[in-house]
Order: structure tokens, then sequence, then C-alpha cells
């Protein structure tokens, strides 16, 4: 039997296997609720231009509501011979409400009616991944907030630095989280703009009214070029890309977590609500959410370019190929939409050691900085002089297999004799962050600042 949609030039129907490539129905009925908004506002539009009359519009309209309750409550047979969600929409309409179906498809195609869908289940995703991002930079804002001034170290080339407080570690993801935030803000205005009736790449002739359906569906303006609205899959790898930036960020700060969960670091406790056991080891508590949300990256990266490849030296306008965005898209927002709230749960629930955090905060001779940093202030010593005779006294402390406090006086003079007992006191690692009171900087009064800027801004 042929296709009831363009069964007049077929004399035969597809092959098996011809329907098993074409079908996105197994995928694609996830935007059934958009397919269904796109259509209901194409009918309305229809109507009120005269181009159908208002009855039937209505019917029309009426019988979506209709197909999207079964499709909500789970009575809808969707058919593998009808494709996709398109077509199974709308011959679901036609049992329901008769001819005036066959009227919804005036001065469309399923090309403006894919990208239209696609691009208002993007649009929810960018909102979505916005709310997680906005949850998660709640859950890092109490723990700084908590840890404000907590002394940790501070690592480059994960040796040892400088000092640093946990507020200000935290604040550090803070930024981060909320670049990707106005990331895909930028993204969401870019590409809020509506393709429905571009046809099927050259407009129609029928009067119809683009920014009637562009307004009902919630886009800014109807895309400006009918080629390009149908060609335009740019709004999905903005996504995808974005999305790669935030699983990014995700997956450095997962892999702070393995680390600092570790017997050898005890940074942080997780909770046991996220974490897992062993079946052979009893004293194993691993930290198995963390590292898949290390590894979401992979894939999220991978579908942008994935998609990226599919749409490169694609012609103008429509091809097939444009149909495998979804399945990328659909995998990459899942899976970030569950590291985010994954991430935001674990934060919320981690405990930070401070006594461990403090005392690898002064190991490692975290304070010669600071040191260096005292010989140009007390003894208006050049840096670089500094830095030599610091170096010194570090290598001296290495080689008694102790830290620079506790050096006494006479070890420090044996080095440069014009050194004082007040040096003591920048070697602590409480004053070696509350000194760092430069803009940004680590110390706790900088980093109350940023809470509290931030604690408004995500409000
Ligand atoms: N299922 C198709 C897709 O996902 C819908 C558009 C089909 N358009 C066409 N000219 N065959 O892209």
């Amino acid at each position: 039997t042929s296709n009831q949609m363009w069964g007049g030039r077929f004399a035969a129907g597809p092959d098996a296997i011809m329907e098993a490539i074409n079908a996105s129905i197994g995928f694609d009925q996830r935007m059934a609720a958009q397919d269904i908004a796109g259509s209901r506002a194409h009918a309305a539009m229809l109507g009120q231009t005269g181009i159908i009359t208002d009855n039937d519009a209505d019917a029309i309209r009426e019988g979506l509501l209709t197909v999207l309750s079964e499709i909500d409550s789970g009575n809808f047979a969707f058919s593998t011979a009808l494709e996709d969600i398109h077509m199974n929409v709308e011959a679901r309409l036609k049992d329901l409400v008769g001819e005036p179906a066959g009227r919804l498809h005036t001065g469309r195609s399923r090309n403006d009616q894919v990208a239209t869908d696609f691009k208002l289940w993007v649009r929810d995703q960018m909102d979505a991944a916005i709310s997680g991002i906005n949850a998660l930079i709640g859950a890092l804002l109490a723990q700084a907030e908590a840890g404000a001034d907590w002394v940790m170290p501070g690592f480059t080339h994960l040796q040892t630095a400088q000092p640093v407080t946990w507020g200000h570690h935290m604040m550090a993801y803070v930024e981060m989280f909320g670049r990707d935030m106005s990331r895909f803000e930028d993204a969401r205005k870019r590409m809020n703009e509506s393709p429905l009736g571009a046809a099927a790449l050259a407009g129609t002739s029928f009067p119809i009214d683009r920014h009637m359906t562009a307004e009902a569906l919630g886009f800014d303006r109807p895309a400006a070029n009918s080629l390009d609205a149908v060609s335009d899959r740019d709004f999905a790898l903005e996504f995808l890309a974005v999305s790669s930036i935030c699983a990014m960020h995700l997956s450095r700060f997962a892999e702070e977590l393995v680390i600092w969960s570790s017997a050898q670091f005890r940074f942080v406790t997780l909770s046991d609500r996220f974490s897992t056991g062993s079946s052979i080891m009893p004293q194993k508590k691993n930290p198995d959410a963390a590292e898949l949300i290390r590894a979401k990256i992979g894939r999220i990266f991978g579908a942008n370019t994935a998609l990226m490849m599919v749409m490169k030296g694609l012609p103008l306008a429509y091809s097939k190929d444009m149909q495998e965005d979804k399945e990328q898209v659909f995998d990459a927002a899942d899976n970030l939409m569950l590291a985010l709230a994954a991430m935001q749960g674990m934060v919320k629930d981690m405990t930070a050691n401070c006594d461990s955090l403090e005392a690898a905060a002064g190991s490692g001779f975290s304070t010669a900085t600071d040191l260096a940093d005292w010989l140009v202030r007390a003894l208006n010593m050049p840096f670089r002089d500094a830095h030599h005779v610091t170096g010194s006294l570090v290598a001296m402390a290495e080689s008694r297999n102790c830290d620079l406090p506790d050096l006494s006086l006479e070890d420090m003079k044996s080095v440069h004799e014009a050194i004082t007992a007040d040096v003591f006191e920048v070697l602590g690692v409480h004053n070696s962050v509350a000194s760092r009171t430069s803009y940004g900087g680590t110390a706790p009064e900088q980093v109350k600042a940023q809470v509290a800027l931030w604690k408004d801004r995500i409000s």
C-alpha cells in the first residue's frame, strides 16, 4: 500500500529496511507537545487570515488537543509506517475530525514544521539548563558562605602553591557556571526566531501571517529567510557547544571531588545518598556520581562533534541528514540535566573537613610566597633576591623534614641576617589568606562580598 501523505505518485509501499532507516517516530515522539503547539498556532492563523474557515480551524485545534491528551496518557499507537511525529499526529487528527485535518498542512511543510518543533524543544532545554545551573550555584554559595574563612591548599600543577579559602574555591566554580548560564541565555536569544511558514524552502503563495504564529509560540520574530529557516541547525549546535563547556566545568569539579574524597586527601566527605559501596571491599565508599559526571562530557561533546559532521557540507535547504540531529541533542540534554542535578545534590550534601583542609593548607611550604613578600616589605629587598633567600630557607626546612614556621630565628638569620622575629606572623595560613585582600583575592572579606553579589544575582 502506498503512503497516505504522498501516495499519489507512488505505486508501491516502502521496503521494510527503507522504513526502518527512514522512520524517526521512535525518538521524535518526544516532540509531540511542541508539534501540537506549532500546529495549533498554524491552524489559528489559517483561520484568522481566512485561508481556511473558522469552523475548520476550530475543529483542527480541538482535535489536536484530543491527540495531545491521548499521547500524554499513553493511549496513542505510534506507527512506524507513518514515519515521524508530524505524520502520526496528522493521521490521528484525520481519524478524529475528518476532512478539516487535510487542510492543516496548507502553507507549511514538514521542513519548517520540524525546525519549529525542534527549536521549541531546544528552547525548553535551554531554560531547564539555566534553572539547573541556578540551583547548582545556590548549593555552591551555601558551601562558600559556610566556609568563607576555612583555609585549604591552593594548587598549581596539583602541587601545593598558596593557601586559599574554601569559599574562594567554591566561588571559582560559581564564576564558571555563571558564565555557562549566560551562554545559555545568549544562545536562547539568538535562536528565538520562528521557522514556521518558511514552508518547504521558498515560502508560500498563501497569505499567511508568520508574525502571528511567531508570537503565539513565544518567538521574538519570524526568521527572515525561508531557505535559512529550514536549513538552520545552529541553535542545536549552540546548545551542544554551550552544554559541552558546561559539562567540561562539571567534569573538572567532579575530578576534584574524586580526589578530595580519597583517604589520602580527606578534604570532603560525600553523603551516603551520593556514594556507592563495593561488593567485595567492605570499607569502600565510592564517588560514583562524581565519576559519571566526569564522564558525561564525553557523550555531550561527542554529540556536538557528531551534529557538526552531519551539517558540514549539506547543500541548502533541507536534507534528510538533518533528521540525525535529534537523538544527539536528546541524549546530550538528558545527560546534562542529570549531571547538573547530581552535582547539585552532591554539593548540597557534602561536608568539608575543615581540620584536614587546614592541616593540608600548611604543608608543602605553602606560605613561602608570604615569606618572600615579607622580605620585600620589611627589608626592602628586590623580589628576585627575596625569592632566592626564601628558596634557601625552604631547602633548609626540607632537609630537616620540617615546615617553614618550625625553623628558628637563628636558622633564618643564618640565611639572611636582617630577618627579625616578625617574620613568623606571615608564616601562618590564616594570616596568609587574610592578607590576600586584592580585588578577587582569597581573603574571607573578598569571598563574602562575592557571595553577597551572587546571592542577589541568582535570586
Ligand atoms: N522526520 C523529519 C526530520 O526529522 C521531518 C522532516 C521531513 N522532511 C522531509 N522533507 N522529508 O527531519
